[in-house]
């Protein structure tokens, strides 16, 4: 396992309520061998990305650079993590809780960063969208879409001062490390669990096969921007 027993769900039926309850939930092989018994306890996927170094690389998940911490595609309600290689070098995987950070934060601060959009490709619609860094709806008072590359530009002083609060909080919290072995399934709530990666070995063989999947919380309010080819 990689946390120890507090995230760990062996029993696949509870896997979405979990992960919501806890933000984090891990299986090892023994409970669930294939992404796809996952993926049907927890939505619809929507897309997967292969996790490791490429000679060819155009992303930065394929490039050995570290990576902020950050939410992953908006419209993914959770994001697994199956490990296919753990790798020769340690490499985990480094989560915080983003509602632990709101917490610290005054209802006009929040106010503020609910006000801030980020604008990103949707990969559904074909278009760019933009939608609040945080957001409220019937399933709960505060879901966070971070991300600090798609930022808006042109903030209002008031925006800055509570981004600058929350990147401040963020960097101040605690972090988990999700440590791999082969077969290994982390899930995520990414509406409230932020993540992040150390810089990689250069020469680093770790193989992780990540898909993002749209749960039942549905997506946040979006606008397009424009629709691109
Ligand atoms: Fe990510």
């Amino acid at each position: 396992m990689i946390f120890g027993t507090c995230y760990e769900c062996n029993v696949l039926g509870t896997l979405a309520a979990r992960t919501r309850a806890h933000g984090i939930a891990t299986l090892g092989r023994e409970t669930a061998s294939d992404i796809g018994t996952v993926t049907e306890a927890l939505g619809h996927r929507l897309f997967d990305t292969e996790i490791r170094l490429k000679n060819d690389a155009k992303g930065i998940v394929n490039l050995p650079q570290e990576i902020p911490f950050h939410c992953d595609y908006p419209k993914a309600e959770f994001v697994v993590w199956q490990c296919l290689n753990p790798g020769s070098k340690p490499a985990p995987l480094l989560l915080k809780d983003g509602l632990a950070v709101l917490a610290h934060m005054t209802n006009d601060e929040i106010d503020a960063l609910s006000s801030i959009k980020m604008i990103y490709k949707c990969r559904i619609e074909e278009a760019l969208l933009m939608s609040p860094i945080v957001y409220s709806d019937g399933n709960r008072r505060f879901n966070l879409t971070y991300n600090p590359w798609s930022l808006q530009r042109n903030l209002t002083p008031s925006q800055q001062f509570a981004l600058d609060r929350f990147v401040g909080l963020l960097r101040d919290q605690a972090f988990l490390e999700a440590h791999f072995a082969e077969g290994d399934f982390l899930i995520i709530d990414n509406r409230r669990i932020l993540h992040a990666r150390s810089a990689l070995h250069p020469r680093s063989d770790r193989f992780l096969m990540r898909r993002m999947i749209s749960g039942a919380a549905g997506y946040p309010p979006a606008e397009v921007v424009r629709a691109v080819s």
